[in-house]
């Protein structure tokens, strides 16, 4: 789909400077990207996504943030951790639900939650965006995780998504010296959550009896 490379980044190229003409002054414009979809025809990979970062540099955006995995093909790889068999069955209409399971028990153990996933494709990136800013998503759940990636170069920020979900003040609470560990335990019941057209919230217990 798309065509060549250049032609695929066609749509960036020309939207981010419309994006910035119409941000108000001071606010930065930053763009997340996908690093690797794991789709089964083999569409961006960390290499192709060096070449996209190096042309979304050109058009001097303020931030690049990199993640990976896709919500069709692989959604486990863009939030890795456990798979709630039971809650994504659910979702499904009556007749596809023994399929369904099949297929959602069929992943489970395979994308264990290991923390800085995306920091491999991190250090490929960082080096190419100058002072533009790098933030890195995925799987940090340690204070000392984050820190690390950091103080060794590999990304400037630190991008979380679950634990802020279960924990809002996180950030504060780190800030403050209260913690040093999310809590979220990457059940991704709250992504679950999404597919059952339910509001996003922590749902580590399980969701409520209808
Ligand atoms: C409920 C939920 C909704 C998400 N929605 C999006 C989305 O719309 N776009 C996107 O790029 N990533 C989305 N993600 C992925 C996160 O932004 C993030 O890349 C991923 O969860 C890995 O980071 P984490 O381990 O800090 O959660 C979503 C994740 C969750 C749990
Ligand atoms: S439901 Fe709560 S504990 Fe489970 S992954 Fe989401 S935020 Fe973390």
């Amino acid at each position: 789909m798309g065509g060549s490379d250049a032609n695929r980044f066609r749509f960036l190229k020309e939207l981010i400077p419309e994006v910035r003409n119409k941000l108000p002054r001071g606010m930065p414009n930053l763009v997340k990207l996908n690093t690797h979809d794991y789709t089964p025809q083999e569409g961006i990979t960390p290499s192709l996504a060096v070449t996209y970062a190096r042309w979304l540099a050109d058009l001097e955006i303020n931030g690049l943030e990199i993640s990976c995995g896709s919500p069709v093909y692989s959604f486990m790889n863009m939030c890795r951790g456990d798979v709630p068999v039971k809650e994504l069955v659910n979702s499904l209409p009556f007749w596809k639900r023994p399929i369904g399971k099949l297929m959602m028990k069929s992943l489970v153990g395979r994308y264990d939650l290991e923390e800085g996933y995306n920091l491999e494709a991190a250090k490929m990136i960082r080096p190419i965006m100058g002072n533009i800013s790098l933030f890195a998503v995925g799987g940090f759940r340690h204070v000392s995780s984050m820190e690390g990636a950091v103080e060794n170069g590999y990304t400037d920020f630190i991008s979380m998504c679950h634990p802020f979900i279960k924990e809002p003040y996180l950030v504060k609470h780190i800030k403050e010296g209260k913690v040093k560990t999310a809590s979220c335990t990457s059940c991704n019941k709250c992504l679950a959550a999404v597919a059952n057209d339910m509001p996003v919230k922590c749902y580590e217990k399980g969701f409520p009896e209808n």
